[in-house]
């Protein structure tokens, strides 16, 4: 890592996306190419619309995704990027579909939804005793298994959910199965932020950019704000700033997950809105200003660039990007209060980002990559 003081530029090892939502047909072509502008992999999320359970969906989701874009930043974007896809684990599914799988190289990891957590986890586990054969299998193969960490339970307090999941089942399921890597995605509380910190070595999670800088409040500043939403909900501030420690720390149990979660205009602005914030535009700047604000850009790499491969035992990306300070650039405009992404159809895909309106101060330099070649207004 290069800082150039007073802090103009910043470069650091490609990084990767540990946790993104890329949709599927014209949402997939539409947004596929922000992710793909600073980071060289990204793990898939497989709650599509039915969810990726089999090799050969997962094989035929990645061809999408790379056709997409090709289609939306041309051939050696695409080439330069590297979809790790994911098993959706049903009730159902079989250990030798996830051990082929994971053996030809298609499935990275599995992702464990509790059924009703989120976003299509309908198909998800409802019991994780239902799933003990899976488990073992991934545990014996070493396939990482990524867990959105809340309970389900009506009676437990939606800010609550977390917690009440690492104390009933993440705890058990780890001393059960003490070899399994585990990955607790997104997380949200200083109690999960506690419990992989003094958790076993395969133990890590992942931290969005959106928990990093806004804390509970934000979903109702000034009235209801469904573009805040998201799951896991953000918490009080305690948890945020323990959030920020963690990934800013450099531990290497804490990396770079966004979360990206796009939903249409529409479906957000809703009398019933759906959960997920589209943070993909202007990810890696969004790190980049919550490491600087706290005076750490010396771990920014580490989160990034580092302990992401080294948990799963990939090899670090070959290749830097370069950040920089844009802060007293009077020029610099605040960002768009909504994208209209062109996905190949008439109509662009509306979607709000986050940071819509605001001012970050890093802005990537990658004057040669075509994929920033969106419309905004
Ligand atoms: C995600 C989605 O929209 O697919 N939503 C979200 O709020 N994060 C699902 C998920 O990761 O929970
Ligand atoms: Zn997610």
């Amino acid at each position: 890592m290069a800082v150039s003081r007073p802090g103009q530029t910043l470069t650091i090892r490609r990084p990767d996306d540990w946790h993104v939502h890329l949709r599927d047909g014209d949402t997939l072509q539409a947004v596929v190419a922000h992710t793909a502008r600073p980071f060289a992999r990204a793990i898939v999320m497989p709650n599509l619309k039915p969810p990726i359970t089999t090799v050969e969906q997962a094989r035929a989701y990645r061809e999408r995704i790379l056709a997409a874009l090709e289609r939306s930043a041309g051939p050696a974007v695409a080439t330069g990027f590297t979809p790790l896809m994911t098993a959706y684990l049903t009730e159902t599914i079989a250990p030798e579909e996830l051990e082929r799988g994971f053996g030809e190289g298609v499935f990275t990891a599995a992702k464990l939804y509790p059924a009703g957590a989120t976003t299509n986890s309908d198909a998800g586990v409802r019991d994780l005793s239902h799933i003990t054969p899976v488990i073992h299998c991934m545990e014996r193969i070493g396939m990482p298994l990524l867990i959105h960490g809340e309970v389900t339970d009506p009676a437990v307090d939606i800010f609550d959910r977390e917690a009440v999941f690492i104390e009933r089942h993440l705890k058990p399921l780890i001393d059960n199965h003490p070899d399994l890597k585990v990955v607790l995605e997104h997380i949200t509380t200083s109690d999960a932020v506690q419990f992989v910190q003094s958790g076993p070595a395969n133990l890590a999670a992942t931290i969005t950019p959106h928990h990093l800088h806004i804390n509970r409040n934000a979903l109702f500043r000034g009235g209801l704000r469904p573009d805040m939403y998201c799951l896991p909900v953000a918490k009080r501030e305690q948890h945020r700033l323990a959030l920020r420690a963690a990934a800013t720390s450099g531990n290497a149990k804490f990396f770079l997950g966004t979360d990206s979660a796009p939903h249409l205009r529409h479906a957000k602005e809703s009398s019933c809105g759906c959960a997920g914030i589209y943070n993909a535009p202007y990810a890696i700047e969004s790190y980049a200003q919550v490491f600087s604000d706290d005076g750490a850009l010396e771990h920014l790499e580490a989160f990034a660039s580092l302990n992401g491969p080294r948990f799963y035992g990939l090899p670090l990306n070959e290749g830097t990007i370069t950040l920089e300070r844009c802060e007293h650039d009077p020029a610099a405009a605040g960002l768009p209060a909504i994208l209209k992404l062109a996905n190949g159809t008439a109509n662009p895909t509306r979607v709000v980002p986050f940071h819509a309106g605001e001012q970050l101060d890093w802005r990537l330099q990658d004057a040669n990559n075509p994929s920033t070649a969106f419309t905004e207004s």
